[in-house]
């Protein structure tokens, strides 16, 4: 529709879809006076009655429970969860060692490895998934608490009439299930315990809490993490798996780039600081997240009462806006050949960028991405270490045309199964 129609597209009575960087930054930049406030997704998802920090609203309460998460994602707490997922990523490599020759479905595991990290960075809890290689039912469960939001997609108010209703199905058990993760947590509390749940229960435990004030606010937090740690960084790893494994000469590259990282703090180890320096790892994984963006469309916001004006177009106020990062990052307004895959355009090749700014897999602004980080060192030691020991390519009979053609254009991209043969590195 953009295509056809410009810039503006109207979609339904009072909402409009937006792709112009003006608008975008007007509509999230710092001075915005747009708000997720009755924008129709965020505040009409409460768990057992709360908000988490996705969908609280309101500025000063928002401010004060990202006081808390910013504490559990800041460089310190970062730093203490290197070697949890460090420990996720070698099983990852036991497992790879059992399967070796063995076709293996890549994008499950893309979705595993952030899976067991989050349950224990999160919770301190080992899913063990990776070791076993299966699905587990907590991660359908994940899922499907997303596509509620994506099924009803422009008309979401059947929603908040369902929010004061008893949860069905597979809802009702996702909502047990961040529950249990927060009662089982809170039981196994001990002082040597460093997860993201240690600085939500800090809050709650204080004497005078600042913004995690009765239980249900952490259950709706740890939701929250539940969500937004797994399926998110699935997608990005299931494509940086697949950009790997069909092209030999860019696998070669990146395993030179890593190569002096190998080692140069702890023996047999990669270190997230290290890695964070090798220009071309996070042009491989910048050009991944701006061809697959996780959240391609992402919720909208809502104009004030008095509208915005943008390059002498009005919208009116009380309207649904959404700024589809996808389309911003695929635009031939923003990259030149938006559509291949060009690692170096982060590079030696910046004339492919004609605007940085366009670039927002973890957007922007004040409800912008809380784990970034969190996530870029996972995708960043995934990489690393499955690139240092292994060599893969798609399994025989397999093409990648199913990956993409099956992958799901839901809340969070679901990308298709990809078959691979991994052979350990001799060295
Ligand atoms: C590749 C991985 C990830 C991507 C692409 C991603 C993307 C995003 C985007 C686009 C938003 C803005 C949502 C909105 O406007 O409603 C967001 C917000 C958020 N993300 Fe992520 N995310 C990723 C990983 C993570 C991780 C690892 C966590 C948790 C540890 C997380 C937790 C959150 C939370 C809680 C918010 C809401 C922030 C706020 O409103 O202040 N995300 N993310």
């Amino acid at each position: 529709m953009h295509r056809q129609y410009g810039d503006f597209v109207r979609m339904g009575p009072n909402q409009i879809s937006i792709v112009n960087l003006d608008v975008f930054n007007k509509i999230h930049g710092p001075q915005t006076r747009c708000s997720k406030k009755h924008a129709g997704t965020y505040d009409i998802n409460r768990f057992r009655g709360e908000y988490n920090l996705d969908t609280l609203t309101d500025n000063a309460l928002h401010r004060d429970r990202r006081k808390v998460w910013d504490q559990a994602l800041n460089t310190k707490s970062l730093e203490g969860y290197e070697s949890t997922t460090r420990a996720v990523i070698h099983d990852w490599l036991g497992r790879l060692d059992e399967v070796q020759g063995l076709p293996i479905d890549t994008s499950l595991y893309a979705k595993l490895i952030p899976f067991d990290n989050m349950g224990r960075v999160g919770f301190s809890t080992d899913f063990a998934t990776v070791k076993e290689g299966r699905e587990d039912r907590m991660l359908r469960m994940i899922e499907i608490s997303f596509d509620v939001v994506a099924r009803m997609g422009l008309v979401p108010w059947p929603l908040a009439f369902s929010q004061d209703l008893p949860r069905m199905g597979l809802q009702k058990e996702f909502e047990e299930l961040a529950v249990r993760m927060t009662d089982m947590r809170i039981q196994a509390d001990s002082e040597d315990k460093h997860d993201i749940m240690k600085f939500f229960l800090e809050d709650l435990h204080s004497e005078k809490p600042k913004t995690l004030k009765n239980i249900n606010a952490v259950y709706a937090d740890a939701a929250a993490v539940l969500i937004g740690a797994t399926d998110t960084i699935a997608c990005a790893l299931g494509f940086l798996f697949y950009y790997l494994a069909r092209d030999a000469d860019l696998r070669q590259r990146l395993y030179d780039a890593i190569a002096p990282a190998y080692g140069k703090r702890t023996p047999g180890e990669f270190a997230c600081i290290d890695l964070q320096a090798i220009e071309f790892l996070d042009a491989v994984i910048n050009e991944t997240l701006r061809m697959n963006t996780s959240v391609p469309i992402n919720g909208p916001r809502n104009t004030p009462p008095e509208g915005v004006e943008v390059d002498g177009t009005y919208i009116p106020g009380n309207v649904s806006v959404y700024t589809p990062l996808h389309l911003y990052h695929r635009s031939p307004k923003y990259f030149v050949q938006p559509d291949e895959f060009i690692p170096e355009r982060w590079t030696t090749r910046p004339e492919l960028v004609l605007e940085r700014r366009a670039f927002q897999p973890f957007h922007f602004g004040r409800y912008d991405c809380v784990g970034k980080r969190l996530a870029r060192n996972v995708i960043r030691l995934t990489a690393a270490y499955t690139l240092w020991h292994y060599d893969f390519a798609f399994a025989p009979g397999e093409d990648g045309k199913d990956f993409e053609s099956r992958a799901q254009w839901k809340a969070i991209v679901k990308p298709g199964k990809l078959e691979c043969v991994f052979r350990k590195r001799e060295r």
